[in-house]
């Protein structure tokens, strides 16, 4: 059994585009678990948030995560939010490596302006809210076993960076 590699982090780290490229170079199914959240819903996460609110989607993250945690040899991407709860982290750690993806505020900032997909941020004053998530946040994504910043980086590279350590320490 390999266990599965969990990218977590911030809205705008990366892990989404990171996540793909890491399944291809390590040949491993690639599994986003909003998207997986979406297909099961036959909703988008905004529609969800729109419709029902945070903590109902939350609940949804949690069965969501119960659910993939036992799957194995995958590289599976998470929503930012999915650290809120400790028992996450605990169930993605049964059967996974925690890889966190970190970025400044300002880095996020600039990566998700023009973004209309992520309810929490659909706030007049973006930046000020990017911060204020990532000083709550931040210490639970420390919790990861590998850390990784992608402040000026490509998705390439950091995937290159991941790649590189997990086939040393895990070789
Ligand atoms: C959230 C992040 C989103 C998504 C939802 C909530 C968060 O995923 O799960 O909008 O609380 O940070 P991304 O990190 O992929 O944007």
């Amino acid at each position: 059994m390999k266990k599965n590699i969990v990218l977590i982090g911030f809205m705008g780290s990366g892990k989404s585009s990171v996540g793909k490229i890491l399944a291809k170079k390590m040949d491993r199914v690639f599994l986003d678990l909003d998207e997986w959240i979406e297909r099961k819903e036959g909703l988008k996460i905004s529609k969800i948030f729109e419709k029902n609110g945070e903590q109902y989607f939350r609940a949804l993250e949690k069965e969501a995560v119960r659910f993939v945690s036992s799957y194995e040899n995958r590289v599976i991407t998470t929503g930012g939010g999915v650290v809120l709860d400790p028992e996450n982290l605990e169930n993605l750690r049964q059967n996974g490596i925690i890889v966190s993806l970190i970025a400044t505020p300002e880095t996020i900032f600039e990566r998700v302006k023009n973004s209309k997909h992520r309810p929490l941020l659909d706030v007049d004053d973006k930046l000020e809210k990017i911060r204020k998530l990532y000083d709550e946040r931040i210490s639970l994504y420390q919790k990861a076993d590998y850390q990784f910043k992608t402040d000026g980086l490509a998705a390439q590279e950091v995937a290159g960076l991941i790649f590189d350590k997990l086939n040393h320490e895990l070789s």
